[in-house]
């Protein structure tokens, strides 16, 4: 099949891309779209530019990226476009993102199906739209909604792409049909090329940029696309290409861009498994639930949310309208943030949703999903009893954090049913799901996780048994390291700001005092028995929960939260803490640089993660990438702790462990893979590729 195929209807010459999944504008397509553009300027009266399958181009070819680029590129062939002698018209349909709205950007006329996205997604890349995007837009739009476009990188409807300029016309019919019904209106007009519109007025393009650096978090791609914008408006119109390619060229060799795309590409590859291939989920149309506090409740708003039926039950009455009553204020907020119909609210409402205070209730649903206390002879019990209730093919599912799922699963007689599934908090919100794979854990029931991770859009990850699982077994470990910090001489709020400026969407200790200090003092109690002797136990977490000091929920915790407030206060009464436990261990206390702090944090991070691989926990490095990115706040522009690790030198991050471990060789001992990888040379992302289906 040729990547671009012409024919001719009547006067109009139909060119479809055929380039699946996605149409991206590989150096096949861009080379089509050339010849055909040059062959009907000779043989039509107008030119009509059509996707085939799903989509309209979805943008450049991303797996090129990184690579030497091949004649043509993608501004060439937009500049070739729009130079066209007879008109030409775009007809979109799917998504039309990046260079593939910048193809229809440079034809001279746009029509689109009512259902097509329009977007530039470019900065989500961590790059800005380099085919024309940041000058032909705002021709078209003005600089305002395209710079808003260009720096969110959001997709707009078809109905917002008309009336802001973009588009001419949204038909109901095919593209194919659509686009032919305007080309041939086109013909009388003749082209109509965009560069050749008034520049946009100039807007505070300063204002902008200081926003979307703020916005950024560090990401500078939001901020570099105003400077591009701003050359719309103030350069003529082929001087402000050669600025956004120059701009476009800095951005594609920064590490940022790097980052990002192996962010996109492992996002996907974790859904991949290739073990399982052709292996059928169980279905899945309703959903039980067994525990309706914080978890158990966001659980079942996000099963109903993505239109599954749900049975949630409690312990009582009480317990099971509180728990209802919390499902409820989740789907008032969802319908506000207008992600709940009406109509699905009153399905909802009428039997799509009960809440029960009898296992029983549970005979009918599919999968079954125990959010109760985190503590072993209460899930076991648990278990024990939905044995006896769940129909027979019914999947078992705990949500547990840390605790050891084979444990749980033996407490049925059906352990091929088990599985963990680790949802994040707040459950209908957070991305991430851990699909834990225990010891008995029947395949199918392995792609009924991930099958319903999918039905959620959540992004589902593979990870096998342990203490924490993949995600809360390496925070586990950082946080040792930065508490370890905390007690030598750091202080917390220092902490948090030096690894907010690394890039984490929060501070740990923030992170803490929003998740409740109550949750780790639990798990720091019930591991004290077996703590390894070597181990360093700071106190002052376990002080602040003896004071009450949970966190945002009582109003202090490493912070003050006054009057309710989201963000918190540093208070010098935990400074007095700190130091008064400093002074009884006889520490002298030390002071570290942000960059030893960020160092620290991000050995502790990668030397378990290492581990985590190393153990078969998690399958690829990749895997713990989208861990940390989906469910921790990693920044996503650095790609993930293993491609950190990658980026700075797998030598480099052992060096700065064997230094560290001149202190606390215990904690600071290279995991046997890192170890490995430097004395072979090689990198977290051969394994990648060695690991790929
Ligand atoms: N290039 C190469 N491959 C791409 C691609 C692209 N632009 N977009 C998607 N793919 C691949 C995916 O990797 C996936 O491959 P796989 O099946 O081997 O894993 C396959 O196409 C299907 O993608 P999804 O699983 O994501 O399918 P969905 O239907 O869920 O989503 C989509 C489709 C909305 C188009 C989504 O894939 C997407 O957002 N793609 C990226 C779009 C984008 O960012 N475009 C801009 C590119 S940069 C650019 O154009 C630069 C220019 O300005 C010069
Ligand atoms: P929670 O204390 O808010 O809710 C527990 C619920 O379980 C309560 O409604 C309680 O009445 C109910 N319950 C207790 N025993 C029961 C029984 N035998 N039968 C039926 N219902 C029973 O706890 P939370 O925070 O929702 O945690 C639940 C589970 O989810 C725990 O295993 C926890 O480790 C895990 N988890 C918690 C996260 C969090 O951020 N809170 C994140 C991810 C997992």
């Amino acid at each position: 099949m040729d990547a671009v195929k012409y024919d001719l209807d009547g006067d109009v010459a139909v060119v479809t891309i055929q380039n699946p999944p996605v149409n991206a504008a590989s150096h096949a397509v861009r080379a089509g779209l050339v010849e055909a553009v040059q062959r009907a300027e000779v043989e039509a009266k107008a030119a009509l530019i059509i996707g085939d399958g799903r989509t309209f181009i979805a943008g450049a070819d991303i797996r090129e990226f990184g690579k030497p680029p091949k004649d043509p590129w993608l501004p060439e062939v937009c500049n070739r476009i729009e130079a066209c002698k007879i008109p030409v018209v775009a007809a979109l349909h799917g998504t039309a993102l990046g260079g593939g709205l910048e193809v229809a950007l440079a034809a001279h006329y746009r029509v689109a199906v009512p259902d097509a996205k329009l977007g530039l997604p470019e900065v989500t890349l961590g790059i800005l739209p380099g085919a024309g995007g940041t000058q032909r837009l705002p021709r078209l739009t003005g600089a305002e909604a395209a710079l808003e476009m260009i720096t969110t990188g959001r997709p707009v409807s078809a109905a917002e792409a008309l009336e802001i300029g973009i588009l001419d016309a949204v038909q109901d019919g095919t593209p194919r049909q659509i686009g032919l019904d305007m080309a041939r209106e086109a013909i009388a007009k003749g082209p109509r090329p965009t560069g050749d519109l008034p520049a946009p007025e100039a807007v505070d393009f300063d204002a902008w940029h200081a926003k979307a650096l703020a916005r950024g978090k560090g990401q500078i791609a939001p901020a570099t696309a105003v400077r591009a914008v701003q050359a719309a408006s103030e350069l003529p119109f082929t001087d402000g290409l050669a600025r956004e390619r120059e701009l476009f060229g800095d951005l594609m060799a920064s590490p940022q861009r790097e980052g990002l795309i192996h962010a996109f590409f492992a996002e996907r590859a974790v859904a991949k498994l290739p073990e399982l291939e052709g292996v059928a989920p169980r279905d899945l149309a309703e959903i039980g639930v067994v525990g309706g506090g914080t978890m158990g409740a966001g659980i079942a708003a996000a099963c109903l949310l993505a239109g599954l039926k749900v049975v949630l039950v409690d312990r009582d009455a009480d317990a099971a309208d509180k728990a209802k009553a919390r499902v409820a204020s989740m789907l008032d907020s969802a319908a506000k943030r207008g992600k709940l119909l009406p109509e699905r609210r009153s399905e909802i409402d009428s039997g799509g949703f009960r809440a029960a205070d009898t296992y029983d209730a549970l005979d009918a649903s599919d999968l079954v999903i125990e959010a109760v206390f985190e503590d072993m002879d209460v899930k076991r019990e648990v278990f024990a009893t939905l044995d006896k209730v769940c129909k027979e093919g019914a999947v078992l599912a705990t949500n547990t954090s840390y605790l050891d799922i084979n444990a749980i699963a033996g407490a049925t007689g059906r352990p091929s049913d088990v599985i963990g599934l680790h949802f994040f908090s707040p459950a209908h919100i957070m991305k991430l799901l851990e699909v834990v794979v225990a010891d008995a854990t029947a395949p199918d029931v392995v792609v009924t996780g991930f099958a319903l991770a999918k039905r959620l859009r959540k992004i589902a990850v593979r990870a096998g048994v342990c203490d924490g699982f993949i995600g809360n077994r390496i925070l586990a470990h950082y946080r040792m390291a930065i508490d370890n910090m905390v007690l030598d001489g750091a202080d917390p709020y220092q902490v948090d700001a030096a690894l907010e400026a690394f890039g984490m969407a929060m501070g740990p200790y923030a992170v803490s005092d929003l998740a409740g200090l109550d949750i780790g003092w639990a798990t720091r109690k019930r591991k004290a028995a077996t703590r390894d002797p070597r181990e360093r136990v700071p106190g002052f977490a376990d002080t602040l929960c003896e004071m009450g000091r949970f966190g945002q929920k009582t109003g202090r915790g490493y912070y003050l939260y006054p009057d309710g407030a989201r963000r918190g206060e540093p208070d010098p009464e935990v400074q007095q803490i700190l130091a008064d436990e400093r002074a009884q261990q006889g520490l002298t206390p030390r002071s570290f640089t942000d960059d030893e702090i960020q160092r620290r944090f991000m050995a502790a991070m990668v030397n378990e993660a290492a581990r985590v691989v190393g153990d078969g926990i998690a399958r690829r490095p990749l895997d713990v990438d989208v861990t940390m990115l989906s469910g921790y706040g990693f920044p996503r522009w650095r790609g993930g702790p293993m491609k950190w690790a990658d980026m700075t030198g797998l030598d480099l991050v052992l060096a700065d462990l064997k230094r560290f471990a001149k202190d606390d060789p215990w904690f600071w001992q290279p995991a046997p893979l890192l170890q490995k990888l430097v004395d072979e040379g090689r990198t977290f992302e051969d394994l990648n590729k060695e690991a790929q289906p």
